[in-house]
């Protein structure tokens, strides 16, 4: 009787140890470039919480949502809608007396890409007009909040949208002007240059 047990404890204990075997194996499975692993979470029967890493397949919509790798595109205007549109608008058209419109703005669609890139960086204050009338507020800088393909995405967007239509800004513009500037407060626009006719 007693031999029996311990078989049969044998048994059971190298059966597991094979299903964690062929578990593990499974699990390390190197992955087709179009998959992905994720941890999972399931709730046992009694109410044990229990995490497992499933291999997503191909076609998973989960896959759409999982995190980027670093070499993908940014959405400027999604880093607009995020960062400037609370003041500027979804238009681009600000509001009247208090934040100046990026449509139809001089300073967004000028050669001058320099200095619209370093007025995102480290913000404006003082008086500044554009499209005839003059403000006196105070901008936000964006130099700790957006990296260097997101400002220039960001950029590219305010250049390109409603009827503004400007050529593409690039990276290495912001990487320049963060150089450039440094750590500092915000700009005057005299500072940077006002743009004749704006
Ligand atoms: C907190 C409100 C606020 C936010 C957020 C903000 N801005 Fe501004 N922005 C201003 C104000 C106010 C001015 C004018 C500052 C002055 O009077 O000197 C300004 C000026 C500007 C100007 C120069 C004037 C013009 O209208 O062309 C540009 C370009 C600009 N902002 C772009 C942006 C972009 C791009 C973002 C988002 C990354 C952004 N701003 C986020 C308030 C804001």
């Amino acid at each position: 009787m007693k031999q029996v047990r311990q078989a049969l404890i044998l048994l059971i204990v190298s059966l597991t140890a094979l299903v964690v075997a062929s578990a593990c194996k499974r699990a390390e499975r190197p992955l087709a470039s179009s998959e992905a692993r994720i941890g999972q979470v399931a709730q046992g029967d009694n109410g044990s919480v229990e995490p497992t890493l499933v291999t997503l397949p191909a076609d998973s919509h989960l896959l759409a949502v999982a995190p980027k790798g670093a070499d993908a595109p940014v959405d400027g205007a999604a880093l607009f809608v995020a960062n400037c549109s609370a003041c500027h608008q979804v238009t681009g058209d600000g509001v009247p007396g208090a934040f100046p419109p990026l449509n139809g703005s001089a300073y967004v669609v000028s050669d001058n890409t320099e200095r619209l890139v370093s007025i995102m960086l480290h913000g404006l204050q003082g008086p500044i007009t554009v499209k005839g009338t003059t403000y006196a507020g105070m901008m936000t800088p964006f130099a700790a909040v957006l990296n260097d393909k997101e400002v220039a995405a960001v950029a590219t967007y305010i250049r390109s949208s409603w009827t503004n239509s400007a050529s593409a800004v690039a990276p290495e513009t912001v990487e320049k002007m963060r150089v450039k500037w440094g750590q500092r407060g915000a700009f005057t626009i005299s500072e940077l240059g006002e743009e004749p006719g704006a």
